[in-house]
């Protein structure tokens, strides 16, 4: 049986993945993760009973260890999704993003690179290096366009300028060795599991906490957003059937402005978990200052993934929202402890 070696399982999209893998039936899956902060093993449910499910606690950038976890599992492929993730914390420092981003990914291309090499030529040819990237690498769109895989790096935050030289590497151990990696660079994913200093879960907890629902700027930015098991679907498809070498971007021509996304959270909520007091939700909302370098708008072509592997979103984004808020309210348990420790819904990214 085959074994697929996660990188970041224990993360929102790393777990969605290990978690379809694993029920799937056909592959043994390792997870690699160093659970930072953003991780929680609680998400990964029933799949971590799984005979074919084995959990390596290692940091990407740990050479030696990422050798030897080579060397036991013989993956037959990496889908790569460590990274640090959240724009705001790469404003306040950027050296975890250094470090699992670049140097994290560098350091397990050469390791991957090392056992690939040594292979016998059937098994390099099945092997692959799926790199799962953003489409924040590609900086801000104005009124029109959208993002494709010929569009030029312009990379704004820390966080997409780490995830950026990340796919540089990638690419470039692809062109100078041969090595097989396929990148994907993706939109923003919502659905459960999801880390509550995300916008989504973020405005859910808060309000419900009977927070301030505090937006950005003027809450115009617009997200294209996707849901998390349809980008599953997307990285499984380029997994098996992905050219070597290509990129894909990854999106469901799902356009919302930031206000648009938290006044309709509000209204879900107003139905399914009324305040005490009766009246909406949307009274928690109050303007407050801008991310510094904030991004206006995202949006993605996905017309290549499409025509090329037969990709399509399955999730319409009004009911997979609602279905994350309803479970959000039905898991409380799993971000409650997140709640009390490691994110307490502060204020995060207003620079230094
Ligand atoms: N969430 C999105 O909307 C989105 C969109 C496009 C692309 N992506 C990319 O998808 C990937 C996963 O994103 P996510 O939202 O699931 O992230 P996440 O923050 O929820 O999880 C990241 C996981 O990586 C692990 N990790 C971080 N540094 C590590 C290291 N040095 N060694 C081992 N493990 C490490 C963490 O412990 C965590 O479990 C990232 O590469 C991200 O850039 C995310």
């Amino acid at each position: 049986m085959k074994t697929v070696l996660v990188t970041g399982g224990a993360g929102f999209i790393g777990s969605a993945v290990v978690r379809r893998i694993i029920n799937a039936g056909d592959s043994n899956v390792v997870n690699v993760d160093s659970l930072t902060y953003a991780a929680n093993l609680e998400s990964l449910g029933s799949a971590a009973d799984s005979p074919r499910y084995r959990f390596e606690f290692a940091d990407i950038a740990n050479a030696g260890r990422l050798a030897g976890l080579f060397d036991e599992y013989q993956p037959r492929s990496v889908l790569h999704l460590a990274a640090e993730t959240h724009v705001d914390r790469s404003i306040e420092g950027a050296a975890p993003f250094i470090h699992s981003n670049v140097v994290g990914t560098s350091v397990l291309l050469d390791v991957a690179l090392d056992f690939w090499r040594k292979l016998p030529s059937r098994k390099q040819q099945q092997f692959r290096f799926v790199h799962i990237s953003t489409d924040e690498v590609y900086g801000s769109l104005s009124g029109a366009g959208q993002f494709n895989e010929n569009s030029r790096y312009k990379p704004n935050s820390p966080y997409a300028a780490s995830k950026a030289a990340a796919d540089h590497l990638v690419r470039a151990w692809h062109k100078t060795h041969g090595f097989p990696t396929v990148t994907t660079n993706c939109s923003n994913n919502f659905g459960p599991f999801q880390f509550p200093e995300k916008l989504i879960p973020h405005m859910i907890i808060s309000a419900i906490e009977g927070r301030p629902l505090g937006v950005y700027g003027d809450g115009a930015q617009i997200r294209d957003w996707l849901h998390v098991e349809d980008h599953v679907n997307a990285l499984l498809a380029v997994l098996e059937r992905g050219r070597i070498g290509e990129v894909y971007t990854i999106g469901a021509r799902n356009e919302q402005r930031n206000i648009d996304v938290v006044t309709s959270i509000c209204a879900v909520l107003d139905q399914l978990h009324p305040r005490a007091d009766g009246r909406s939700y949307t009274e928690q909302i109050t303007y407050v200052v801008d991310r510094p370098g904030h991004d206006r708008r995202y949006a993605i072509d996905p017309s290549k993934i499409e025509r090329d592997l037969g990709w399509r979103p399955q999730r319409d984004w009004v009911r997979g929202l609602k279905e994350t808020i309803e479970w959000y309210l039905e898991n409380r348990s799993w971000w409650e402890g997140i709640r009390s420790g490691a994110y307490r819904g502060e204020r995060l990214g207003l620079g230094r």
